[in-house]
């Protein structure tokens, strides 16, 4: 089995919007968006730049931003980003001001349902770690829903730990050290 990163592209647009609309995915990613091919444009064009642009008291910043297909024996499978936790206001609201200084957080799921729960999300995880994400960083961090077991399990397979739970427990904060 041969796991590859290809950095992002306008061509895999047809395939996030696809795989953002997967029931299994849907579950755990922004559940309350309706996704389009412009939707898509609109949030993923600067990722395939480099950069994530947002606004902080009245002005735009740009920030950089690593976005990657994940492919399983050249077939597109999967999606990872990764930032470091420090760049980015947090979307559930929550102080991160306490993770380490030099720590990535990311972001990714399996697409396609049928090689989901075969150990190839962990295996992902774990060599994107070491083939980029530790290249730039010490520490990675995550923030997945307590409910999300798959999740949980996959991150605890790749190395992660629970170091506190948030938002009346609903949310784990996981991390892996390099
Ligand atoms: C989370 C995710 C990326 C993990 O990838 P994966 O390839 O399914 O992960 P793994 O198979 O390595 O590990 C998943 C664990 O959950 C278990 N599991 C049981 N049923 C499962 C199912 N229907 N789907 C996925 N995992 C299942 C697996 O058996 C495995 O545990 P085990 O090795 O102890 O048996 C993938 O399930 C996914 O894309 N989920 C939807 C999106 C998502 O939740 N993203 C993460 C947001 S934090």
């Amino acid at each position: 089995m041969s796991i590859t990163f290809e950095p992002l592209t306008e061509l895999h647009f047809p395939l996030l919007l696809k795989w953002l609309e997967a029931p299994h995915v849907k579950s755990w990613w922004s559940r309350d968006v309706k996704w389009t091919p412009e939707l898509i444009w609109e949030k993923y064009g600067d990722y395939v730049k480099g950069y994530k642009r947002f606004k902080l008291q009245e002005q735009m910043i740009e920030k950089p931003m690593h976005a990657y297909i994940i492919s399983m024996d050249q077939k597109p499978i999967g999606y990872i980003q990764y930032y470091s936790a420090h760049d980015f206001p947090h979307e559930q609201g929550y102080e991160t001001s306490d993770l380490p200084q030099s720590c990535a957080a990311l972001d990714w799921y399996i697409g396609e349902p049928e090689f989901t729960g075969k150990g190839i999300g962990s295996k992902a995880l774990e060599i994107c770690l070491k083939l980029h994400v530790f290249k730039h960083f010490d520490h990675v961090f995550v923030d997945p829903d307590t409910a999300n077991t798959f999740a949980l399990r996959a991150y605890e397979k790749a190395g992660f730990k629970t170091i506190k739970k948030v938002n009346n427990g609903k949310i784990t904060w996981m991390l892996r050290t390099c």
